[in-house]
């Protein structure tokens, strides 16, 4: 045997031959770092969230919440990593987009299929998103069978409901993307979770706990994202054709859970 354990492990060799730039640019080797750890940080996420999904489902709720907690750490890790990011000025950011395109052709990270899984995960479901790799069938077929199965937040309410919630079965497409009207009896099950005295809801609310962290690392990545980008792109167009940060911003206020997110406007 040749090598050693360490990097035998870590396919440390392969890792460090996973970088080829398209510049003479001497940043990008930290703008391609930054971008493949938060792809490694996205398929992480995406991972542990559908293992909460599988525990639901096993009606396992304490390892549902460890896995969301865990999801919930990976968040601060990933928005960590936008700081090695601030020393970007839009002339970085223009040529190692040029220098992409030219080797690559027109990138947009919108062809992220990881990212895009970890939202399905948690809901937010905008199918027409995932059709940018659609060119891809093998990842595009992943992608549309994690569109078409629940996602966490749907586990959780029919946990809920098996243990005698009186929740609904949704006639909806369990898409959670803000457009959607909020559901009373859920928001009512929820502020019921927060205000129980009962032992029984107690790992309900370590649950719901948990959700809201991992929302939270969401809201964060989405902000921080768009400052970045407010930086070293500003208003300029980007992919659709309109203002990159103008495109961003509504994407801001789209949060997993709504109903979660409601029980506070109720003061739980
Ligand atoms: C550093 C400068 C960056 C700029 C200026 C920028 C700009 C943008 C813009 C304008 C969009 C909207 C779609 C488009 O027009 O392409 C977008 C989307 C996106 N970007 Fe970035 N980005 C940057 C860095 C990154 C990095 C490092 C990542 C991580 C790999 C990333 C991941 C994403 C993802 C996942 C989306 C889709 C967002 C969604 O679906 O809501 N971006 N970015």
């Amino acid at each position: 045997m040749t090598g050693t354990a360490y990097n035998a492990y870590l396919q440390a060799e392969t890792l460090h031959s996973l970088q080829v730039p398209v510049t003479q640019n001497e940043g990008e080797r930290s703008f391609l770092v930054v971008c493949q750890v938060q792809e490694l940080y996205f398929a992480l996420i995406s991972h542990d969230i559908g293992a909460a999904s599988d525990h639901l489902r096993k009606d396992a709720l304490p390892d549902a919440t460890a896995s969301l907690q865990r999801a919930a750490s990976h968040f601060a890790g990933l928005n960590a990593s936008w700081r090695s990011l601030g020393w970007m000025l839009p002339a970085d950011f223009a040529a190692i987009k040029v220098g992409m395109t030219k080797v690559h052709g027109k990138s947009t990270s919108l062809q992220s299929w990881k990212y895009r899984e970890m939202l399905y995960r948690l809901g937010l479901k905008d199918a027409s998103l995932g059709d940018e790799v659609a060119t891809m069938p093998k990842e595009y077929a992943q992608l549309r069978r994690v569109l078409d199965a629940p996602s966490v937040y749907e586990e959780a309410l029919a946990l809920a409901r098996r243990r005698g919630h009186d929740l609904q079965e949704s006639n909806d497409d369990g898409v959670t993307d803000g457009e959607h009207p909020l559901d009373p009896a859920v928001v009512s099950f929820w502020t019921s979770v927060f205000t129980s005295k009962e032992p029984e809801c107690s790992e309900l609310l370590a649950l719901a706990r948990a959700l809201i962290a991992v929302a939270e690392g969401l809201a964060e990545y989405k902000y921080l994202h768009y400052v970045t980008t407010s930086r070293t792109l500003g208003a300029r167009p980007a992919h659709f054709g309109v203002s990159g940060t103008a495109w961003l911003t509504p994407t801001l206020t789209v949060m997993p859970f709504p109903e979660l997110w409601a029980t506070r406007t109720g003061g739980e």
